[in-house]
């Protein structure tokens, strides 16, 4: 290891300036209009890959390619290690609110500033870096690896368990090893136990056939901006839970060791509060400001639009409205059931004289790690070597769809281990990830390859 960690210090700046050109390429999945770009990410990674020993393809998919890494030198029985990730980027908008331009990196402060940086290019290229870092100063990985980077995590992975089903195969691993999330504090690494689900809907609420004068009108035709808002208003009771029938049905209640270890973390809920400026916080009774974020389901109205947004006053009665409504799940809620309670509901609540349409767009499900086994050992090893502090065990109330589905195909256990940081900005503007964590974190895996390969033994 001390050749592998002068090694990395001695390309300190090349693995900078290689992640700076990573985060140039504006690979924005969700428009089909940077497909070039998003392309051009998956064949410059395929070829990062490529130098840094790893045999790289870029397969194509029904959607954007997955770039597949692989090292398989250390032979059918040595243990296999996993790696995910995503080169797909969430769009910049609203780019008036950066700093410096979304797609030119730059360090101020010791963060990297730009789209990508902390979610999740930045942390993935830290395998690629920690892979070539092992190969060039010991000849060898001590386990076989495959590196799975995926172009559409941001718009919901539509095409990646297709993908994996058919691969199978090929994608057979021990561990599937993550690195899209955040650390708890600065200096202090986490280990995740869990993340949500997703279940996303469109609401689409009409009545008149087109906008009309709101006076010659308004009164004797419904509006559905008041509809639509009616029947949003109906998704929670007043104690913040919500209230769609059979909702919590499927909801599993956490331990108490969970809880009592979620109440064990040093956490501040004024700084919180301060940190995302709002005047007040506000979520399910009964339950902790973590708790709300890591262990509890949520419905959030994510957008809405209706009528007139434009400058001024315009009297007029709009003929239709729309809500994009999404909800975080927690374990063992299905995304497709309460899609179906969700339209349910809204059919229920909806008055007789507008005309409701409930689309699906994607879902993920909720995962749930065990933290008693050998993956947490190894990375909890790898991690106090690296940063001198033995990692904390924390939940994400975000999602990454496809790690259920990891596990559920190929049979094996996931271990996400992030190295984001609070308040990074993750689909925001002014999106960063430190140096500290990029290099310090690097230096980590290759710890952590080997801790797991030494644990995992030869499984095959
Ligand atoms: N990296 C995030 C997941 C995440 C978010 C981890 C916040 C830690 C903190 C991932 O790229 C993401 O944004 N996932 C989406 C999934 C969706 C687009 C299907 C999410 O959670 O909204
Ligand atoms: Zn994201």
């Amino acid at each position: 290891m001390t050749d592998t960690v002068a090694y990395l210090d001695a390309h300190r700046e090349r693995n900078l300036e290689e992640l700076f050109d990573f985060l140039r390429i504006p690979s924005v999945s969700a428009k089909s209009d940077h497909d070039a770009e998003t392309a051009r990410a998956a064949n410059w990674l395929a070829d990062r890959m490529r130098e840094a020993g790893l045999g790289a393809e870029v397969l194509p998919t029904d959607g954007h390619p997955v770039v597949l890494g692989e090292w398989r030198e250390a032979g059918p029985d040595a243990p296999t290690i996993l790696i995910y990730g995503h080169y797909d980027v969430q769009p910049a908008e609203p780019l008036e609110l950066w700093s410096s331009p979304a797609f030119e990196p730059e360090i101020r402060d010791g963060r990297v500033y730009a789209r990508g940086s902390a979610d999740d290019k930045g942390q993935l290229y830290m395998h690629v870096k920690a892979i070539q870092a092992l190969l060039e100063t010991t000849g060898s990985l001590p386990a076989n690896v495959v590196v799975v980077a995926e172009g559409e995590e941001e718009v919901g992975s539509p095409n990646l368990v297709p993908f994996v089903e058919r691969m199978r195969d090929r994608l057979a691993a021990d561990v599937v090893v993550i690195s899209d999330s955040a650390m708890f504090a600065p200096g202090q690494p986490s280990l995740l136990f869990s993340l949500r689900g997703l279940a996303y809907v469109e609401v689409h609420v009409s009545a008149a056939k087109g906008d009309l004068h709101s006076g010659a009108y308004g009164g004797a035709v419904p509006n559905p901006a008041t509809e639509l808002a009616r029947m949003l208003t109906t998704l929670h009771d007043a104690a913040g839970r919500i209230a769609i029938p059979g909702f919590y049905d499927d909801v599993v209640e956490w331990s108490e060791e969970t809880r009592s270890a979620i109440r064990a973390l040093d956490f501040d809920e004024e700084e919180f509060r301060a940190g995302v400026g709002s005047p007040g916080l506000h979520g399910e009774a009964g339950y902790s400001t973590l708790e709300r974020l890591w262990i509890r389901p949520t419905c959030e109205v994510n957008g809405l639009l209706s009528g007139w947004t434009g400058e001024g006053a315009k009297t007029v009665l709009p003929a239709k409205a729309m809500a994009k409504v999404s909800f975080r799940l927690v374990p063992d809620q299905s995304p497709a059931r309460v899609a179906e309670l969700m339209e349910a509901h809204l059919r229920e609540v909806a008055p007789p004289w507008v005309r409701v349409e409930v689309k699906e767009l994607h879902g993920g499900n909720p995962w749930k790690a065990d933290p008693s086994g050998p993956l947490f050992e190894a990375a909890s090893v790898a991690l106090e070597e690296a940063f001198g502090r033995a990692p904390v065990i924390v939940g994400e109330g975000g999602s990454i769809p496809i790690v259920g589905d990891f596990e559920r195909i190929l049979g094996c256990p996931a271990l996400l281990v992030g190295f984001a940081l609070p308040g990074c900005n993750m689909h925001a503007p002014d999106e960063w990830f430190t140096v500290e964590n990029y290099e310090r974190g690097t230096t980590s895996l290759c710890r952590l390859y080997g801790e797991l390969a030494e644990r995992l033994g030869s499984a095959g």
